[in-house]
């Protein structure tokens, strides 16, 4: 396939010299495609995701060759800051030199091995710590590769462990409104994005959706954790009703990501966690996007002093180095399933499970944290985001400047079907990496980000901004 002639054109210039154009000690990447190879390359062969291909006509992919701490470089030696951690995995900043070295060393003594029937130093140590960061309430971790993976793990658990106690029909999720798990199919069935959703209805189980707490949702006047209260009554009188055959409600604490970046009151979560228990409901707390630090807290839910009694977790687990996921349970679960007949254990498994270098990496990101004070250093990042973004609110035409942790975003008054995109395009432009979820434009960068880069971010998204509404 050859692209129309126009598709490389779109690429951010190159040619000229620009202020983003590589300076690092690194240097330029050694180049073995140019960014327009690459690009045709890439069309004719990869099926890149989450895409409908034919709009790479018009905006065509950008070619990574290297990345060092918050910033990507592409093959014509220009930086792109990554102001969405790479869909949001990347912890640490990219090619960071301590998990770099943590799976050089790793590799040099295992690599993988089957997890059935067989261990290893890497998954025992990460499952212990992982553990012990909620204070032991959780744990018997069961690993996969991918969010969506961890999702489905964590459905099958609840509705398996209401079998083995003799609950069969406890076999429906109540979810939250706007709510995003995944896309493998019972992930999806408990995902509430419709354009994701509607091609596959057919294979999708019903799920029960309940208000969502987005605070933008609250009347004029009602503060966010009366809103919170309020859209909790909803589930309240859910699972009054339907207790019976609800196995668990799924929840993303504090930031429903994919919903737009939806910020709720930790209220919500004390709330969900009262009629959970009331009515005999598990609580999963997908914390897929908002673990590892994202919204403050080391997980999401201690903001709201409350214990799920699943979590998954994946994505900024490794760093945004490998593919893995976990999810946790109460011990409560976990013994359910302990039993002679083979058919009450939990028979899931995927080849990678444990996988022994993603581990590795995951030990590397635990160390930091310990090491680096991370939690209080990004109080501060997040304060100097936040004020260095308040200017864009005298934009008319930007709304909901609104901030938990390190996840900021705004909305723009927009009718624009191709904001996204043509922000994204105009974001490039000034050596950034933005990727606005229809009209809100978010931040959420590694926490290695430095005020100079706050700075470029902040002052590049605005630019982006008045160019794409011109
Ligand atoms: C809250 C949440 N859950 C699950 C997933 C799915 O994870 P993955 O894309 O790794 O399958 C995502 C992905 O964005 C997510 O944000």
């Amino acid at each position: 396939m050859t692209m129309p002639a126009n598709t490389t054109d779109k690429l951010p210039r190159n040619d000229e010299a620009p202020a983003n154009r590589v300076t690092s000690s690194k240097g330029i990447p050694k180049k073995t495609m140019s960014n327009r190879e690459m690009v045709e390359r890439t069309l004719a062969a990869v099926w890149h995701p989450c895409t409908q291909m034919k709009s790479h006509e018009t905006f065509p992919p950008l070619p990574i060759v290297g990345g060092e701490g918050a910033w990507l470089i592409d093959a014509d030696g220009h930086r792109y800051l990554d102001g969405i951690s790479s869909w949001w995995v990347n912890l640490f900043g990219h090619c960071n030199p301590k998990i770099n070295s943590a799976l050089h060393e790793q590799i040099e003594r295992l690599e993988h091995v089957i997890l059935a029937g067989f261990t290893h130093e890497p998954v025992i140590a990460l499952s212990e710590r992982l553990s012990a960061l909620t204070n032991h309430e959780l744990g018997h971790c069961f690993y996969a590769s991918d969010g969506s993976s961890a999702v489905e793990i964590a459905l099958k658990m609840s509705m398996h462990y209401w079998r083995n106690i003799g609950q069969p029909n406890k076999t429906r999720f109540a979810t939250i409104s706007g709510g995003y798990h995944g896309e493998t199919v019972g992930a999806l069935s408990v995902s509430d994005v419709a354009l994701f959703r509607d091609a596959y209805a057919p294979l999708l189980r019903e799920s029960i959706a309940v208000k969502s707490p987005d605070w933008r949702d609250a009347s004029e006047g009602e503060s966010a954790a009366d809103y919170a209260v309020r859209a909790a009554h909803d589930l309240e009188q859910l699972l009054e009703t339907q207790m019976a055959e609800i196995a668990a409600v799924i929840v993303e604490p504090l930031v429903q990501c994919a919903n737009r970046m939806a910020m709720h009151d930790p209220e919500y979560l004390r709330r969900v966690r009262v009629a959970c228990d009331r009515h005999g409901v598990h609580l999963i707390a997908d914390e897929i996007a908002v673990g590892f630090g994202r919204t403050g807290t080391f997980f999401a839910h201690q903001a709201a002093g409350v214990i799920p009694d699943l979590m998954t977790l994946s994505k900024g687990i490794t760093g945004g180095y490998m593919p893995l996921s976990v999810v946790l349970c109460r011990d409560q679960i976990f013994q359910a399933f302990y039993a002679d007949e083979i058919s009450r254990g939990f028979l899931h498994s995927h080849s990678y499970t444990g996988n022994a270098l993603a581990c590795s990496a995951a030990l590397a990101v635990l160390d930091i944290f310990e090491s680096d004070d991370v939690l209080s250093t990004n109080r501060a990042r997040a304060r100097n985001i936040l004020a260095a973004s308040q200017p864009l609110q005298d934009h008319l035409r930007v709304h909901n400047l609104r901030q938990t942790g390190m996840i900021t975003a705004f909305d723009v008054q927009t009718d624009d079907p191709l904001f996204s995109r043509r922000y994204h395009f105009a974001a490039l432009e000034e050596g950034l990496m933005l990727r606005p979820i229809g009209n809100t434009v978010y931040f959420m960068p590694p926490y290695v980000i430095t005020d100079t880069d706050i700075e470029h971010m902040i002052s590049g998204a605005r630019r982006a901004l008045l160019s794409t509404l011109a």
